[in-house]
């Protein structure tokens, strides 16, 4: 067909292909959450309506993307770890934030109701979220990143328990909470909830402390043998650098494939930040 005159426009476009060989994150954050928390009158400082229902969103997410190996998050926030070699959506960065964000938001909105059946939400004051991705190199960049997000979450709850139970426990005002916190160190914190008002911090649900981690368990209902025997063939694709390459024969992406929708879905609220907790999981 005939191109119009006008085609030439279409060369403005212009893609980001991410890096070959890199592990792609895609970080969604609720737009501005403080206002919105307030608006929809979230407990303070967890609401466990808001965080499950961001858990539900993701753990959808996660279910429909095979290339999603982890997930993590907290707050308003949740990260979305792509296998390192992905071609989803040929590694464009603007298909992979917009899709990512659009389906984010579009399940959040879908679930709402079920999480605070008596608090509709109002079409001027709907959730929305912002996304970005990132690129790392490496296996030990990615575990870093998580393990700064799940530092980041301890921070911020232990900040806002003791704020908060300063304010509606200790009867301070917001600001002489403020006061009280500066310049305290974690220690501090622990030591004036326990001492002034009977919390044992760690006694804390494991989902505020921790965040929640979405895996999969790829050796859910196998026997011995079969383990055994995809370990082997696995360690053999790693030696002729063909696991999760481009190049995989349709055989082997079948294989792939079946391999994640037998695998089973794992929720928990643990640390990562421990090595164990990488030697556990068949992520890398
Ligand atoms: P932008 O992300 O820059 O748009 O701003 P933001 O207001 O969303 O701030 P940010 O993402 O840094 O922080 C998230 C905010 O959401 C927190 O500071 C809280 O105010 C609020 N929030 C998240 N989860 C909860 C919750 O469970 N309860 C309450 N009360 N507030 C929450
Ligand atoms: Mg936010």
């Amino acid at each position: 067909m005939a191109k119009s005159r006008f085609e030439y426009v279409k060369e403005f476009e212009k893609e980001n292909y991410l890096l070959q060989n890199c592990y792609i994150i895609i970080r969604i954050d609720g737009k501005n959450f403080h206002k919105f928390s307030k608006e929809y009158q979230f407990e303070k400082p967890n609401d466990s309506r808001a965080l499950n229902l961001m858990n539900k969103a993701s753990l959808s997410l996660f279910s429909k993307f095979n290339d999603v190996i982890m997930a993590y998050g907290d707050s308003d926030e949740y990260s979305f770890l792509l296998r390192k070699n992905t071609v989803l959506y040929e590694r464009r960065e603007s298909k992979l934030n917009s899709i990512f964000v659009s389906f984010f938001t579009a399940y959040y909105n879908h679930y709402w109701n079920e999480f605070f059946p008596d608090n509709p939400l109002d079409v001027n004051r709907l959730p929305t979220f912002d996304s970005r991705c990132i690129l790392y190199p490496s296996a030990e960049n990615v575990k870093d990143y998580f393990k700064w997000r799940q530092v980041d979450c301890h921070i911020n709850n232990l900040y806002n328990t003791t704020f908060w139970t300063l304010i509606e426990k200790g009867k301070l005002s917001p600001k002489e909470a403020e006061n009280k916190l500066i310049g305290t160190l974690s220690s501090d914190k622990n030591e004036i909830l326990f001492s002034q008002f009977g919390i044992n911090y760690n006694n804390e649900k494991e989902i505020y402390k921790k965040g929640t981690i979405i895996t999969r368990d790829y050796n859910y209902n196998k026997s011995n043998k079969e383990i055994e025997n995809e370990n082997e063939n696995e360690n053999k694709n790693k030696n002729t650098g063909k696991i999760f390459e481009v190049n995989l024969t349709e055989r082997q992406k079948q294989r792939e494939n079946k391999k994640i929708k037998r695998a089973k879905i794992l929720i928990e609220h643990i640390d990562l930040i421990k090595d164990d907790f990488w030697k556990e999981k068949s992520i890398f």
